[in-house]
């Protein structure tokens, strides 16, 4: 619950395949809960040995205790406690020529946050910065839309007014996507490293961040209707911004 999360810094995260991932990112959790029958056995015996090696807590818990504790939509037989990691803003001196950085604007729904860290870490972007009063990337549904990479990509909270301060020694491209925006996003020269802004899902980006922009990029749209999904225009763009970054693993 949200007040909990909150108050304890916490939160969960369900499943075997996502408390594998958050090990390989170097999280440990402070709570495993697994289901009594499947403690014993298999990649949860693992994780159980894992957790105990750690000096943590394992619950071994009966069905009717599991299944009060995790999400109802797709049950699962082990769940893990994790505490929550915010990182600080990266001192603009540090910032690599190649990087990408993501700054996100008020973002509302957690299923597009979600997909948005997934697309981030797919892309090889280097961090998220949630400007203002965003939704809570640890909540249930943004947790489970990254499908893991809510332990790879790091997270940082800034303000409207600590976001341009800081960016105010961006040393490339800083990048509005924008309905009235005068380039094509297809036949822009991105200049590195490239700090990639998106609107909020109802009133898009703010006039302050829009003059922040070095430039203002659209992806043209046919049909009637007014704008994209956040998620779908952050991934399209993400995608153009670090195409040549990105190879099929044979090389193609
Ligand atoms: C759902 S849209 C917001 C629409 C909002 N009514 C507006 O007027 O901007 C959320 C964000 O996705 C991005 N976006 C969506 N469609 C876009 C497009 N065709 N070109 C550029 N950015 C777009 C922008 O960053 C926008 O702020």
């Amino acid at each position: 619950m949200r007040k909990a999360r909150k108050d304890t810094g916490l939160f969960v995260a369900e499943g075997a395949s996502l408390i594998l991932t958050a090990r390989d990112n170097g999280f440990v959790p402070e709570t495993l809960v697994a289901h009594k029958d499947t403690a014993a056995s298999g990649v949860t015996k693992d994780l159980v040995d894992w957790v105990l090696s750690a000096d943590k807590e394992c619950l071994e818990v009966s069905q009717a205790v599991l299944e009060k504790l995790a999400s109802k939509d797709n049950p699962q037989s082990v769940l893990a406690v994790f505490r929550q990691r915010f990182a600080d803003p990266p001192p603009i001196a540090t910032i690599e020529k190649n990087a990408t950085w993501l700054a996100l604007e008020e973002v509302r729904d957690p299923g597009n946050l979600g997909t948005i860290i997934r697309t981030v870490d797919a892309v090889g972007a280097d961090g998220i910065i949630l400007i203002g009063n965003c939704c809570d990337p640890y909540q249930h549904e943004c947790v489970r839309a990254t499908m893991g990479s809510i332990f790879a990509v790091p997270l940082v909270r800034m303000t409207r007014e600590n976001f341009l301060a800081w960016r105010a020694d961006w040393p490339g491209d800083v990048v509005g996507t924008h309905l009235d925006g005068r380039e094509d996003f297809r036949h822009t020269n991105y200049k590195t490293p490239v700090l990639l802004i998106m609107g909020s899902e109802g009133p898009g980006l703010s006039d302050s961040l829009t003059r922040t922009a070095t430039r203002l990029v659209t992806i043209p749209m046919a049909g009637q209707l007014d704008s994209l999904n956040l998620a779908v225009a952050t991934a399209l763009t993400l995608y153009q911004i670090r195409g040549e970054h990105l190879k099929l693993s044979g090389g193609q």
